[in-house]
C-alpha cells in the first residue's frame, strides 16, 4: 500500500516551508489552497498529478473546518470535496465542539481567536453528524 499526500494550507509561509521539506519526496507535496474554494484544491495541477482520483482517496480535514466561518459556507465546501471522491473513499473530519465543554472554556477559546486572522466556530456533534449538513457521518469519539 502506498500513500500520496497533498498537504493543503492557505498560509503562504507554511506552504513554502513544507515545499522545501518535501522537495525530494515523490509521494507528498505542499500546495497553497483555501478550503473556502474547494474547486481550486480539486483542480490544482499538483494535486491532480499526485492523486489518482479513480481510486479511493482519504481526505483529512483535521483541525481546520472550525476556522471556516458559516458565512464562508463550510458545509458546502466539504460537500464539494466529498462529491468528487470515488466510492470507497474516506473523510476524516475533526472539529472544535462545545459539547461536554463548560461554556466558559468555549468562551475563552473564542476569545483567544477573536484577535487572530481567523476566528473559530465550534459545532455541536449534531452539526457534525448531519443535522445541519445533510451528511451521514459516524462519529468516532472526541
Ligand atoms: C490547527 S492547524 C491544523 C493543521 C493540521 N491539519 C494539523 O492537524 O496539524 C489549522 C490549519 O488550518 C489552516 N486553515 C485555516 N483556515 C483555512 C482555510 N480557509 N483553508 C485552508 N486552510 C486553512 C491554517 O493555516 C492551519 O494550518
Amino acid at each position: 500500500m502506498s500513500t500520496r499526500l497533498p498537504r493543503k494550507s492557505h498560509r503562504t509561509p507554511g506552504v513554502a516551508y513544507a515545499q522545501a521539506l518535501l522537495a525530494d519526496d515523490r509521494n507528498a507535496i505542499s500546495v497553497a489552497g483555501d478550503l473556502r474554494s474547494p474547486e481550486a484544491i480539486l483542480t490544482d495541477a499538483g494535486v491532480r498529478r499526485l492523486i489518482d482520483f479513480s481510486q479511493p482517496v482519504a481526505v483529512l480535514l483535521v483541525a481546520v473546518l472550525h476556522f471556516v466561518a458559516d458565512a464562508d459556507r463550510p458545509r458546502e465546501a466539504v460537500r464539494t470535496l466529498v462529491d468528487t471522491l470515488p466510492s470507497g473513499s474516506y473523510l476524516v473530519l475533526t472539529h472544535s465542539t462545545p459539547d461536554e465543554v463548560p461554556d466558559d472554556v468555549t468562551g475563552a477559546m473564542k476569545e483567544v481567536y477573536s484577535g487572530a486572522s481567523v476566528q473559530v466556530s465550534p459545532w455541536s456533534s449534531e452539526d457534525i453528524a448531519g443535522s445541519s449538513t445533510g451528511w451521514s457521518l459516524p462519529i468516532q469519539g472526541w
